[in-house]
């Protein structure tokens, strides 16, 4: 079943009269239940801009996306109760402790405390932040306030989970951790995931297919090995390097 269905999406920001950039420029998209997508690009690709768009963040400017059968434009609350966003960017509560994060959060969904507490137990042992779960968070470090961020995320048990390069600044044993924990979520209990990263090698090791951004275009989208032996790359990195600078890219 499609969870996630983009038609012709286009969203266009001016800036000021003469000026306008094109974010995404007519993306078609298909995502199935239970599938980790991996949005991949360079700065300024897109990836940001389609994500904040699946959540009713910004209105596209053509086209359509739909989100568990229903129009972003018409049924965002719908949309937002049954789905999680680790925005790049995160609007964490720096004066909250962890575990405060999370049952702040949680509780916004009318989720009752002591189910979030039992969750918030589990997750911050995932993330390996049991130890500090009383301290004010504003005194950790870039890499522990991600993982605040994810838990935080999953808490809602949601049936879509949008992170936006959840594990940039978090130490190799940090996301492992975390991309463990997603593929765990996307096996056992069916969540769709769509992750920003500009980690290659996190991609070959979690995303089930990727969609390569480039300049608002939806350049490339499928397994990591189709793509490979599409354009006759050795790896993902080759793969998307030569898709991005045009060089040593066969395409059939
Ligand atoms: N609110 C906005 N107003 C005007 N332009 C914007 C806005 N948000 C994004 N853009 C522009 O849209 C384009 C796509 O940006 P976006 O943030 O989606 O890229 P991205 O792929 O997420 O990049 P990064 O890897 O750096 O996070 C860029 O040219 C950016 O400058
Ligand atoms: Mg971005």
């Amino acid at each position: 079943m499609t969870v996630i269905r983009t038609e012709n999406l286009t969203k266009i920001f001016e800036r000021g009269k003469k000026h306008e950039v094109t974010a995404l420029d007519s993306v078609g998209l298909d995502i199935p239940r239970g599938e980790v997508f991996g949005l991949l690009g360079p700065n300024g690709a897109g990836k940001t801009t389609l994500i904040r768009i699946l959540v009713g963040l910004l209105t596209p400017t053509e086209g359509s996306a739909h989100v568990l059968d229903r129009d972003v434009t018409e049924d965002i609350g719908y949309i937002r109760e049954r789905v999680a966003l680790l925005p790049q960017e995160a609007g964490i509560y720096e004066r909250l402790t962890a575990r405060e994060n999370m049952i702040y959060y949680g509780g916004m969904y009318g989720i009752p405390e002591d189910v979030l507490n039992e969750r918030a137990d589990n997750l911050l042992d995932l993330v390996g932040l049991r130890e500090k779960e009383d301290y004010q968070v504003k005194g950790f470090s870039g890499g522990m306030k991600r993982k605040v961020l994810v838990a935080r995320a999953l808490i809602i048990e949601p049936e879509i989970i949008f992170l936006d390069e959840p594990t940039t600044g978090v130490d190799t044993i940090g996301a492992r951790v975390v991309r463990s924990l997603l593929r765990k979520l996307s096996a056992e209990r069916d969540q769709t995931i769509i992750l920003t990263t500009h980690d290659l090698n996190e991609v070959s090791e979690l995303c089930h297919r990727v969609g390569i951004l480039y300049d608002g275009r939806l350049v490339a989208i499928g397994q990591p090995s189709e793509l490979e032996e599409k354009y006759r790359a050795a790896n993902l990195e080759e793969v998307f390097t030569g898709l991005v600078t045009g060089e040593g890219v066969y395409e059939e």
